[in-house]
């Protein structure tokens, strides 16, 4: 079983790419959130894997308030694996896994780090097509080395992601985003068609339509900008900041 999250389809592909090698299936943790799935008979598990990207060298808040509810139930020290898609480093986001999941009693075997295209877009450009090509068919050697080690059951850190002092660089970042991250910098332009896709794909159900346009009404949100990213008229933007910067939808997998 793989639980995975993604907003921009980088943990998505990887997911699914390591689910192809180990025979097993995954769980949006978007979509256990919304129907409140929480328990998971994991008896007939050999692997528990989590795929989740990096926020501030740490862990999106809907993977750690995902963590707080999880009830696996028939677990008896299967090997659990966790994977970070990132733009370049980690910092100490599998330790912040490791502690969630020792709460619950449960050993983190494994972690691994995978270099991907970067979509924080507020201070980032998204590049061209032929460097994303490259970035992803860099990604996918380090994907299928840690599929290899995953079916193999490899213990141990094999995160090549985490940056130099990563429990500095995380206990430097990561209160950024669990303190200061707002929906205020959100704007909506005139080019909204009022689709409503960017309310039906919020991860944590803070964009209401009124009239058929966005309005985000949770002060807070899990930041992941799946709606900045995939606005089909780029309507949604991130005050000034995003809009040169590009969108990014990774186009080896269905959104
Ligand atoms: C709010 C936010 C913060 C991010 N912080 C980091 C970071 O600290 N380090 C990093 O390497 N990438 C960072 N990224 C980039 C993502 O981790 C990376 O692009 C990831 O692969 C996206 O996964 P997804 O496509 O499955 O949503 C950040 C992205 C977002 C949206």
């Amino acid at each position: 079983m793989i639980f995975y999250f993604s907003a921009t389809g980088n943990s998505k592909y990887t997911a699914e790419r390591i689910a192809s090698v180990t025979d097993d299936r995954t769980v949006f943790l978007r979509d256990a959130v919304r129907s409140r799935s929480y328990q998971y008979d994991v008896s007939r598990e050999t692997r528990i894997g989590f795929v989740v990207p990096v926020y501030f060298q740490g862990l999106p808040s809907i993977v750690s308030f995902f963590l707080e509810k999880l009830h696996l139930t028939g677990y008896s020290d299967q090997y659990v694996y966790l994977v970070l898609t990132c733009g370049e480093t980690t910092g100490d986001a599998a330790g912040q896994m490791a502690k969630l999941l020792k709460r619950k009693g449960i050993t983190l075997s494994a972690q691994f780090g995978i270099p991907m295209v970067d979509n924080y877009i507020p201070m980032f450009k998204i590049p061209g097509e032929e460097t994303i090509n490259e970035q992803l068919d860099q990604a996918e050697e380090y994907i299928d080395d840690a599929a290899r080690a995953i079916r193999a059951m490899g213990i141990g850190d094999y995160n090549r992601c985490a940056g130099m002092a990563p429990g500095v660089r995380t206990a430097a970042a990561y209160p950024v985003y669990a303190h200061g991250r707002s929906t205020k910098p959100f704007v909506v332009t005139e080019e909204c068609i009022k689709c409503g896709l960017c309310q039906e794909i919020c991860a944590c159900g803070a964009i209401t339509l009124f009239g058929g346009t966005p309005e985000w009404t949770k002060p807070h949100c899990v930041m992941c900008l799946g709606c900045l990213h995939r606005c089909p008229t780029q309507a949604i933007r991130w005050k000034h900041a995003s809009e040169d910067n590009g969108r990014y939808y990774n186009p080896r997998v269905e959104p």
